[in-house]
């Protein structure tokens, strides 16, 4: 009570207010959204799940039996299943109250071609195949929040959990497949969200950033075709070795002085290959690149410089450049509202010191960033334990930590954003 509150004179009037008020404290629910305790007698089950598909990986748009998996949990729970959507992908959607608007929220299910060396019991069963990126954390979480959702339909309106194939491929993966294959005219999302684990962080942490928050990802191969011949008859040859080495250091230019000190880019050449002998000079020499870019603007005219330099530095030494421009996944950008909208629902559920918000930008790339071109949404990112492996390590694992604390985060979520 306010420290300006009349003060009640009438000991009657007094006593009847006072059991007023103890009855609507008595009616008033105790919570409205979902909490991480709600979720925390699904620990064993989610576990299991995520611990099996560990040890059964399958590689992109191959996930026939994670897929299965999935659906059969879904339809198990109640909830209305599409199947082969985009490849492997599966839909799960469930109706709750009178609510108009609706929800998707997507877990990727694929693992990589690594050959695991964790040790751990449950480590994967089939030779060069792993869950080096926790995808199957991704997808156990979400199930997760589908068992709960399920079991409370505290929430009004439509929720589509989006399981998709393929994320790990670079450039046409799952996230394009199920667009192409009609996803959010199939399956209407006022907004998308979508979460990816990070070591280095404390588990239980989740991380937040509005606009471009990872990278755009391209891929590039450049060909020097010269003139082979003796190594000491330089003058009838026409070196690639020369060409390659000189572009190595010519590309090094493109973010030097191409690029908007303020804006962030690399060029990374990653493979760089020619000859066999010391006494030849071979035909050909072949280098691989890897472009990351944060803006659309920068990503084209870093595409344009590329080609231009490998072109005209060919010709200038007499030689010819080939180039294959692959353009890989977008960049990401997350929309403001729903960014500040996921961040809340964290802050409510972990508390302010665990719900960071401007988490710095990654360089790397996400598929994910096509279903942010089409809608509003948030790609959020979740700590995997802070001296946990890196993704893609042989040694990495999900941190089964997280399943019912990213149960609980999806769940709450689904219940603000569709509120009775
Ligand atoms: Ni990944």
């Amino acid at each position: 009570m306010s420290e300006h509150a009349p003060e009640i004179d009438d000991p009657e009037v007094g006593a009847i207010l006072q059991s007023v008020s103890v009855r609507l404290a008595k009616s008033a629910p105790t919570r409205s959204y979902c909490t991480l305790h709600d979720t925390l007698d699904s620990r064993d089950e989610l576990q299991d799940i995520r611990r099996h598909i560990h040890q059964h990986p399958e590689l992109a748009f191959s996930e026939v039996h994670t897929a299965e998996l999935v659906a059969s949990k879904l339809e198990g729970w109640g909830y209305t299943v599409t199947r082969g959507v985009g490849g492997t992908g599966v839909v799960g959607t469930l109706r709750a109250g009178t609510g108009l608007r609706s929800i998707g929220i997507r877990a990727d299910m694929d693992a990589l071609p690594i050959q695991e060396r964790s040790g751990l019991p449950y480590a994967s069963m089939h030779e060069g195949k792993m869950h080096a990126c926790g995808h199957d954390g991704h997808t156990a979480v979400l199930l997760g929040a589908a068992r709960q959702l399920a079991r409370t339909r505290h929430f009004s309106g439509t929720v589509h959990l989006i399981f998709q194939p393929a994320e790990e491929v670079g450039a046409g993966g799952g996230a394009e497949r199920m667009l192409a294959d009609g996803l959010f005219e199939r399956f209407p999302c006022d907004a998308v969200f979508g979460l990816h684990n990070h070591p280095g962080v404390e588990a239980g942490t989740f991380m937040f950033r509005s606009g471009p928050f990872m990278a755009a990802c391209d891929t590039v191969a450049i060909t020097i075709r010269g003139k082979g011949g003796h190594a000491a008859r330089p003058h009838q040859s026409i070196d690639p070795i020369l060409v390659a080495g000189s572009l190595v250091m010519a590309l090094q230019s493109v973010v030097a002085r191409s690029v908007d000190p303020n804006e962030t880019a690399v060029v990374t050449i990653g493979t760089l290959h020619a000859g066999h002998a010391p006494n030849v000079i071979p035909d050909s020499a072949r280098m691989e690149l890897s472009v990351r870019s944060f803006s659309p603007d920068v990503r084209a005219s870093m595409e344009a410089r590329i080609r231009k330099l490998a072109v005209s530095h060919a010709e200038g030494y007499g030689a010819a450049a080939e180039i294959e421009y692959v353009r890989g996944y977008p960049v990401l950008v997350n929309s403001e509202a729903e960014t500040e909208f996921a961040r809340q629902v964290a802050e409510e559920l972990v508390g302010p010191e665990r719900a960071i918000a401007n988490f710095p930008r990654i360089a790397g790339s996400e598929d994910f960033a096509y279903f942010l071109q089409q809608r509003p949404g948030c790609f959020v990112r979740m700590g995997n334990g802070a001296n946990q492996p890196l993704l893609h390590n042989a040694r990495y694992d999900f941190n089964d930590d997280n399943l019912t604390v990213g149960a609980a985060y999806w769940t709450r979520l689904v219940e603000r954003y569709l509120a009775a």
